[in-house]
């Protein structure tokens, strides 16, 4: 069944029907759609725009639907031109002509507004789940780590040590970052379009703050050329998933590189990993690597409908229409990715005793041995240049600074005394560093606090 058939003389060409038609994917919200119905007939007949008894026959149509969907027993028919018209003729087909006052003070594009809002708004909760997941993995990592030493890099040269708790919480602040951006768009996209029509509105006495209710919105969007034409809050949603995909991105290229045979820092689970056709030996990171080749997935979404969206005149245009396949895509994507990802996690096994061998080479005490120096009084600049000609030193010999004897140390600087051997240590280069934020354990056990305390205050409310 068409919902405009009237004005027409002529069929519409199959080809056209099909680049027209969107039920193929706006199917995917038929529960939405039937929830916004029910709330829209539920205020229609508070304002006596249709009977109790009208109410009461559309409202158990629509329930009888939303079953049989979700049981299998209707089939969603595709030769309709969307999930709206496929609605309101099955609720026709059941309950006659009461449910041809379904659509009264209603027109698509405020119901599809509402639709994409309301099935976007429960996606956002899956996703800060599935990233609530994912940072109370990294948490538990970061728990039994805080003494497992490893290199730091800057450059992807080894710069300082750190330990893996340390780098953990790096990614943790970036996932919890993310979860907070959800919440905003969560918290801004909040508003009802119902109520504003075509465009304009409508002339039935419509209460929009008890729809908004209803339906769970802080209230009705405030200008219906706006409410019917807002994509924002979907670019904001593939924004900020791109920039988790960006975030699960650099850390499966972490993944990949610690796990590759010249780091061996990390351990794929088998179930985690594939092997090779050909290569008997290998065990690859495909998890990893695919997570990474999907970002690029996410970010082509947001460009396509930035791009989408940038010419529109007001107020709705069929364009919007492509909103929906690239959101769906870019969700169910980011979903999968987090999913799979903390799976892989958690799952990973870290070869402690190779990091910690690691951080010991490659000079990761130099700016301590710096620091020491600048403790006995010497200025940086000198300190500096001094530890320079202590590494030039090893790395002719093929050795480490903590190798060298106190004369070799001495004939470089007289400064250094015994106790140097001590103050290069690597314990004691991560364990001095307890300005909050840095690798050393006390200051690491206060930020490993504050983030149970934040994931226990969430789960109480
Ligand atoms: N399938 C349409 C969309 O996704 C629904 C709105 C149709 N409105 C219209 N005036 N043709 O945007």
């Amino acid at each position: 069944m068409k919902l405009w058939g009237g004005r027409f003389t002529k069929e519409t060409d199959r080809l056209v029907n099909d680049f027209n038609a969107s039920i193929s994917f706006d199917r995917r919200f038929y529960r939405q759609d039937i929830r916004g119905s029910i709330a829209h007939v539920t205020m229609l007949a508070k304002q006596g725009i249709l009977t109790e008894e009208e109410k009461e026959q559309i409202i158990s149509g629509l329930e009888s639907i939303l079953a049989d969907l979700d049981s299998g027993a209707l089939a969603i028919d595709e030769s309709c031109e969307d999930i709206h018209s496929f609605v309101e003729a099955t609720l026709i087909e059941r309950v006659g002509d009461a449910g041809k006052k379904l659509h009264t003070g209603r027109s698509r594009n405020d119901q599809v507004a509402l639709d994409m809002k309301l099935y976007t708004r429960d996606e956002i909760g899956e996703l800060s789940a599935l990233l609530r997941k994912l940072l109370e993995t990294i948490l538990s990592i970061m728990k039994e780590n805080t003494e497992t030493y490893m290199p730091g890099f800057t450059h992807m040269q080894k710069a300082q040590p750190v330990t893996l708790a340390h780098h953990m919480g790096a990614y943790y602040e970036m996932f919890s970052r993310d979860r907070s951006r959800l919440a905003d768009i969560a918290r801004r996209m909040n508003t009802c379009p119902l109520g504003a029509g075509a465009l304009a509105g409508t002339t039935y006495p419509l209460d929009r703050d008890d729809t908004a209710r209803l339906l769970g919105f802080d209230g009705p969007a405030l200008n219906s050329m706006d409410a019917v034409s807002d994509r924002d809050y979907l670019i904001e949603l593939l924004g900020a998933l791109s920039i988790v995909m960006m975030h699960l991105s650099r850390f499966s290229e972490e993944v990949i590189i610690w796990n590759s045979n010249e780091y061996q820092f990390v351990e794929l689970d088998d179930a985690y990993s594939t092997g090779s056709s050909i290569m008997p030996q290998k065990k690859n990171p495909d998890i990893a690597e695919l997570v990474r080749g999907k970002t690029g997935r996410v970010y082509g979404a947001l460009m396509s409908l930035l791009t989408t969206m940038k010419g529109l005149p007001l107020a709705y245009n069929k364009d919007m229409q492509e909103d929906k396949e690239l959101t769906f895509d870019a969700i169910d994507t980011a979903k999968g990715c987090i999913t799979l990802f903390t799976g892989m996690l958690a799952a990973m096994k870290f070869q402690k005793e190779r990091m910690r061998e690691s951080a010991a080479k490659g000079f990761t005490n130099a700016t301590d041995a710096a620091d020491y120096l600048v403790n006995h009084g010497v200025p940086f600049r000198d300190a500096h240049a001094i530890v320079g000609q202590l590494v030039l030193f090893c790395i002719q010999r093929d050795m480490a600074l903590e190798d060298m004897t106190l004369e070799e140390f001495q004939a470089i600087s007289p400064v250094f005394q015994e106790d140097i051997y001590q103050a290069i240590d690597l314990k004691t280069c991560v364990e001095k560093r307890l300005t909050i934020g840095g690798p050393g354990k006390a200051a690491m056990e206060q930020v490993i606090a504050r983030y149970e305390r934040s994931l226990a205050e969430e789960s109480g409310n």
